[in-house]
């Protein structure tokens, strides 16, 4: 596979970054045996992730603007790019020493993200895509699953925590859809459900009010795969209000259906 020059910039970003990540999650699994827990410890390493992949990003593309979770934020002289950086997906995993979690960049290009990357720096999996270029694992062309019985499908979803979100709703929907597939996921990286649907290890994915960094990445790898993510009125920028559905054409619909239905009830 040849990649593009704007890619070479991402993944260098994301490996540097990766690179300090995977020290400090090191780190963060013998901290995990003190009374006082590896919190802050953790509040630092996605902090120095921000800036690695803010100043290789800036370094390589002076003009784009940046937005990171962890507050970084630069206007560009060039108003129509836009870096959309989480430095560290999956917090919570990362912090209780399980090692699914990620690096998420999108590039915004006037309202559409034209390129995307998610990284696993334990795995060491790289999710690339280009917008009309397809999406990649490491080297490997992705394709989203083929099934089409919600009965055959493995689906993933996000679950709202500790004083966040709609609860209840997010109850309905549950109820609404477990009993209807053959396996129901919450595996804590947002950008990762969204990498590992366009890789076709599940079939479906929804969560309710993520941010625009759990979703930039990802969203362009499921649609260069092949698949469909919306948010819960089709619209094709999920990214801004942060509701997703992702799947396959049939189970993207499917799922869609299930959860208006739970929605009313
Ligand atoms: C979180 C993860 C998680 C999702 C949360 C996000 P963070 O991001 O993507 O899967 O359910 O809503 O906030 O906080 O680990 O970067
Ligand atoms: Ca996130
Ligand atoms: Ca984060």
């Amino acid at each position: 596979m040849l990649r593009s020059a704007l890619l070479n910039v991402m993944i260098k970003a994301a490996q540097k970054a990766g690179r300090t990540l995977k020290r400090d999650f090191g780190e963060v699994e013998h901290l995990q045996v003190s009374l006082k827990g590896p919190g802050n410890f953790v509040t630092a390493a996605d902090r120095r992730a921000e800036e690695i992949l803010c100043a290789e990003l800036a370094a390589a593309r002076p003009g784009y603007g940046f937005v990171g979770e962890e507050g970084g934020k630069r206007h560009g002289t060039d108003e129509t790019h836009t870096w959309i950086v989480d430095p560290l997906d999956g917090t919570s995993n990362f912090l209780h020493g399980i090692p699914h979690f990620a690096i998420s960049i999108g590039l915004e290009r006037e309202g559409m993200i034209v390129a995307g990357l998610v990284y696993n720096p334990i795995s060491d999996e790289l999710f690339t895509a280009e917008r009309g270029k397809g999406a990649f694992l490491n080297n490997q062309r992705l394709r989203v699953a083929a099934r089409k019985r919600l009965g055959d499908a493995v689906v993933a979803c996000g679950l709202p925590h500790m004083g966040r979100g709609d609860l209840e709703l997010a109850n309905r929907e549950i109820a609404a859809v477990q009993p209807k597939v053959a396996g129901l996921r919450r595996f804590g990286a947002a950008s990762l459900d969204l990498a590992w649907l366009a890789a076709g290890r599940f079939d479906a994915f929804w969560e309710r009010q993520l941010s625009p960094w759990d979703i930039a990445g990802g969203l362009i790898l499921v649609r260069e795969a092949g698949g469909y993510v919306t948010d819960f009125e089709q619209g094709d920028t999920p990214w801004i209000g942060g509701d997703v559905v992702a799947g396959n054409e049939t189970m993207h619909r499917e799922l869609l259906r299930l959860l208006k239905t739970a929605a009313r009830s």
